[in-house]
């Protein structure tokens, strides 16, 4: 058992730098939850303050229901991998990971039956008796989870562990994680600020800004329900697309601007009659775009100025007058920049949010 529970965390650094407001979070036994946001969101401070690695300004920490608030970090039964894998370059890998066994006084055998073991889980058999500046990129970031791993810790930090490594390993290792985390069945909690990594190795999600949590949700879900106009910019790859119009109409209901005028039917966006005569944001992902004949209802133009074929599929940035666009297309060839595109989105699935609050309108979806 192993659950982590943030409660009202607060962590302001000096007087008036407030790195999290107010975090309340619970990570379930066994789950493997990513906290996501951009530089300087609070992620780090957030894992460090779990690790006891930071004092909260307020607000309580709690491993499987024990508050460990004040507790050292040496006696709390968390290991943590850091971005620069901190590893010690005068001892070998073997070493490396006997370390902190060592420290705690393990016996000799049993310090070798778990870094055997651990190696062996790594692939990293070969590697145990070479230095960190004879290791790649990949090797070192394996020899820092395998430190942690021969400490069979309740809970698994990582910060941004792969950040370092060159795209195509970062792929080989996130997957090699999530193998991981199924073998070892523990509890882990990821940094990243990379949308993908997040989408696809979280149970759950937290989407984090200026140190607030945004929204928590399974990566599906995040994706096709938005709490707000930042977690539907920061998540997806390309971003949604964001057009700014007013709701007008009276029977029936319109988004409108120089451009476009769509109908939006009241059942498809519960509560969009009380935005009637005010601006909002309609947001639209790239895959829900798409190119139509020019006879099609509920459809608008836009000029493409850039086609960039990515082989299974097309991204087309289009021109909007004021708004640049993406499309996500099937690949087919007779894209021309310069030309006029017809659009239909695909409204059922688009989103509409209030523009003072940013925050998502309906919920029927
Ligand atoms: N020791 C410190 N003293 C003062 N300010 C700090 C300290 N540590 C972090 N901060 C500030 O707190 C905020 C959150 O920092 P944090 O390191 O948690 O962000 P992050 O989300 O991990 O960012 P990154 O993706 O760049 O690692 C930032 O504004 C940062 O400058
Ligand atoms: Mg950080």
């Amino acid at each position: 058992m192993a659950e982590v529970k943030l409660e009202h965390i607060t962590k302001i650094f000096g007087k008036d730098i407030v790195a999290a407001k107010d975090i309340n979070l619970v990570i379930k036994d066994k789950e493997f939850v990513v906290l996501v946001g951009p530089s300087g969101c609070g992620k780090s401070t957030i894992l460090r303050t779990i690790a006891g690695l930071e004092e909260p300004t307020d607000g309580k920490v709690f491993i499987d229901n024990i508050d460990v608030t004040f507790i050292p970090p040496k006696d709390r039964d968390v290991a943590m991998v850091f971005q620069n894998y901190a590893l010690y370059p005068h001892m070998t890998v073997y070493d490396n990971m006997a370390f902190g066994l060592k420290l705690r006084r393990f016996p000799k055998q049993e310090i070798k039956t778990r870094i055997d073991n651990a190696s062996k889980i790594l692939g990293i058999e070969e590697l145990v008796g070479r230095r960190p500046k004879e290791l790649s990129g990949g090797q070192k970031q394996r020899v820092a989870v395998g430190r942690t791993i021969v400490r069979n810790p309740k809970v698994f930090l990582f910060d941004e562990p792969l950040s370092n490594l060159d795209a195509k390993l970062r792929v080989q290792m996130r997957a090699e994680l999530s193998k991981l985390h199924n073998r070892l069945q523990a509890t882990m909690i990821y940094v990243t600020h990379d949308q993908t990594e997040a989408m696809t190795m979280g149970d759950r999600i937290v989407v984090l800004k200026d140190g607030k949590i945004q929204q928590i949700s399974d990566p599906i879900n995040l994706y096709n329900n938005p709490d707000n106009i930042f977690v539907a910019g920061f998540i997806g790859s390309p971003s949604m697309n964001f057009i700014h119009g007013k709701i007008t109409g009276n029977e029936k209901i319109f988004f409108v601007n120089e451009n476009v005028r769509i109908e939006i039917k009241e059942m498809i966006v519960n509560g969009i009659r009380s935005f009637i005569n005010k601006e909002i944001i309609w947001g639209i992902r790239p895959e829900h775009l798409i190119p139509v004949s020019c006879k099609e209802k509920e459809s608008f133009d836009a000029i493409i100025s850039v086609v960039e074929p990515m082989g299974n599929e097309i991204f087309l940035y289009l021109d909007l007058e004021g708004f640049e666009l993406v499309a996500r297309v099937e690949s087919q060839s007779g894209f021309k920049v310069g030309e006029n595109l017809r659009l239909k989105p695909h409204v059922e699935l688009t989103h509409f949010f209030n523009i003072e609050t940013g925050k998502k309108i309906g919920n029927l979806k």
